[in-house]
């Protein structure tokens, strides 16, 4: 559907046609051939502009492996550093939270995307056996903690000029502590930035009771993970909650997928919401610098989140197939 409004889009404003790759990686492959992608998936993918991921996931397949086999080799191969997220509430569509519209929820979230806890570093001993451990150790280094803030003090300055930092400096000594260091030392250059930074759990619970104090957030990668699922549930869904995994500096390309899973339970039953990822596909031209399409794109989505129709997932009847038409109506012919 999201390839249909891009194309549809393309075709209204003129102003560009895209060719897809279609690229049959993901479980089902895995299960076949022991591998979600082939040996030389990233280089595949670098012969293209964009990537326009679906979802990963099988009930066959633990959600660990699948991820591992395809998701997380992608954003850490491509060196996609940032994982952006806007949260919105859209008019129309009912936040959970009361006093949640569209003036109190408009934040844009900044998640590291290829360090953190998610360096995969780590390992089990005396495996099922009663003295079993495990360890994980998160991984952040001062290159990977500054690009990624630099990127989010450069976006708050195209909004509000705040940004709020996120962080457990008081029990985390080392990655917090250099996270924080990093972040004030890469302020100096943003003078006109009013930074704040908060302590994760605080942050966490800011976000439910005080949108409205917050504009854009940078947070390393497991905390981007939780703050943005509690922002996806502000703005009334998951099915709404879109995201960008970026190369800023356009090495590679980049990475637009809804932050939903394959959502197993609900698939193939026509009632999964498109609007995350055609919002995702918003986040692709605007990354690829068609302004007009992304706004036309988005001008569609806004309507029909307006008018309806809309899924059951956000309190309506509606199927993923009457609303991608609707979507496609609104864009134009
Ligand atoms: C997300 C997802 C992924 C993540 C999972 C599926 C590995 O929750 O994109 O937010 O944690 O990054
Ligand atoms: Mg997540």
């Amino acid at each position: 559907m999201g390839l249909d409004a891009l194309r549809r889009v393309g075709a209204v404003t003129g102003s560009f046609e895209i060719q897809t790759t279609d690229l049959d990686w993901g479980c089902e492959r895995y299960l076949r051939t022991g591998h979600a992608m082939p040996a030389d998936g990233l280089g595949v993918l670098g012969q293209h502009d964009a990537i326009y991921f679906g979802a990963v996931g099988h009930p066959e397949v633990p959600d660990h492996v699948s991820l591992w086999e395809l998701l997380i080799p992608i954003r850490q191969g491509l060196d996609l550093y940032v994982n952006l997220r806007p949260v919105r509430v859209l008019e129309g569509i009912a936040s959970p939270l009361r006093g949640g519209t569209p003036a109190t929820v408009d934040l844009l979230c900044i998640r590291e995307n290829t360090e953190g806890e998610y360096v995969g570093l780590g390992g089990r001993f005396h495996q099922g056996g009663p003295d079993e451990a495990a360890t994980q150790t998160a991984l952040y280094t001062r290159r990977g903690v500054e690009r990624v803030v630099r990127y989010a003090f450069d976006r708050a300055r195209e909004r509000k000029h705040e940004l709020a930092s996120a962080t457990k400096s008081n029990a985390l000594q080392y990655t917090a502590v250099l996270w924080d260091e990093v972040v004030r030392d890469v302020a100096r250059d943003y003078p006109d930035v009013r930074l704040t930074s908060y302590l994760i759990d605080a942050l966490a619970a800011r976000f439910v009771y005080a949108p409205e104090t917050l504009d854009v957030v940078v947070a390393g990668n497991l905390y981007g993970d939780i703050l943005t699922d509690i922002g996806a549930a502000l703005q009334g869904s998951l099915g709404l909650a879109a995201s960008a995994n970026l190369d800023p500096e356009r090495r590679h390309p980049s990475l637009f997928e809804p932050v939903h899973g394959s959502a197993p339970t609900i698939a193939g039953k026509n009632v999964v919401n498109p609007m995350a990822a055609v919002w995702s596909a918003v986040l692709m031209l605007q990354h690829l610098g068609e302004r007009d399409g992304a706004a036309l794109l988005m001008r569609a989505l806004e309507s029909v989140a307006r008018d309806g129709p809309h899924t059951p997932d956000i309190g309506g009847s509606g199927t993923t197939r009457s609303v991608a038409a609707a979507i496609l109506m609104a864009i134009g012919a």
